[in-house]
């Protein structure tokens, strides 16, 4: 029991001694974990949208953006957009639709 107590403090003096870095990695954790798993799909299924594209930075980078919105991409290089209606329902200022 005496072990337990001189364990718990000696971790929670570590955690007062230096918390920016317990602080830092749990933030850099928390950041990668959610952050990656959507956005890299993204990358991957623009990539594939864009693929016959003409300009293909372009249609990535409208795409990303609706991706991230959206969490959806539709299929196949053009049309599909029934697949990802919210893609598919926005529009830019003159009523364009904004999404590859
Ligand atoms: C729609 O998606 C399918 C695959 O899911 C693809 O084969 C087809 O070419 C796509 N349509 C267009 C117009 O690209």
């Amino acid at each position: 029991m005496k072990s337990l107590f001189s364990t718990l403090l000696l971790v929670s003096l570590l955690l007062m001694i230096a918390p920016s870095f317990f602080l830092v990695d749990a933030a850099e954790a928390e950041a990668a974990a959610p952050a990656v798993t959507p956005s890299s799909n993204c990358n991957a299924m623009c990539n594939k949208r864009c693929e016959k594209a003409g300009i293909f930075k372009r249609c990535f980078s409208y795409c990303c953006v609706c991706c991230s919105k959206c969490n959806c991409v539709p299929s196949g290089t053009s049309g599909n957009k029934s697949e990802c209606p919210c893609c598919r329902d926005m529009v830019n200022s003159k009523g364009k639709s904004k999404c590859p």
